[in-house]
């Protein structure tokens, strides 16, 4: 099945890791969490970008902390479930697209994503667009998940993923002109922070 159809399904399913019970919540952070945040270095001067926005867990996070978020997301269910939970935030725009077709109309002081980058097969076509859309100086973090599996196995659906290695992500960064500022990990995540 294909990417945006799984996504569209998850909200018809009601599954919203931004509406999860606390528990919940503190388990998705194991791909994240402050540590992720950390590495961000927001400030109310900054313009920023989530790749792969899905229903906002990260952005609320992160909205307060920043002058402006951009979200984009694939999925056009998960974007309206999105611009729901993030209605009390007045900073933020929502797009609906793929990123790796969208016409950006600025650029950005910080982008990052987390739990999305083993949906892209051309890693170094993403990587070098978030260089093109960073700032002078700007940051890319970027959270990969450890699991090193091919597909997501829904049960009834199965998705095919591309996984991700720090050593890839380091070497296609570097390639793209991007040098590395920040390591770090979690339970389920390596975690980076690239500068330009
Ligand atoms: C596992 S979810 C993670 C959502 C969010 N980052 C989080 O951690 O809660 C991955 C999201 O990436 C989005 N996505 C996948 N491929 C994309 C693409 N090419 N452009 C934009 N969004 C994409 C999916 O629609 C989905 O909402």
């Amino acid at each position: 099945m294909d990417i945006k159809t799984h996504y569209d399904l998850l909200i018809e399913e009601n599954n919203d890791p931004f509406r999860d019970p606390p528990v919940l919540q503190k388990y998705m952070e194991s791909w994240d969490g402050q540590a992720f945040l950390d590495l961000m270095e927001l400030d109310p001067s900054k313009d920023v970008l989530e790749i792969g926005v899905g229903t906002g867990r990260l952005a609320a996070k992160t909205a307060g902390q920043c002058g402006h978020l951009t979200g984009i997301d694939l999925s056009a269910k998960t974007i309206e479930r999105a611009r729901e939970n993030l209605r009390p935030y007045p900073n933020i725009s929502l797009i609906c697209d793929d990123f790796l077709t969208c016409q950006f109309t600025g650029t950005f002081d910080v982008v990052y994503s987390s739990l999305t980058m083993m949906h892209f097969r051309d890693k170094g076509r993403v990587i070098g667009k978030v260089y093109s859309l960073l700032n002078d100086n700007g940051l890319f973090c970027l959270s990969i998940d450890k699991n090193q599996s091919e597909w997501i196995d829904m049960g009834n659906r199965k998705i095919r993923v591309y996984p991700d290695t720090p050593d890839e992500i380091i070497s296609l960064a570097e390639q793209a002109g991007l040098k590395t500022k920040k390591k770090a990990e979690t339970e389920n995540a390596y975690l980076f922070a690239f500068v330009k």
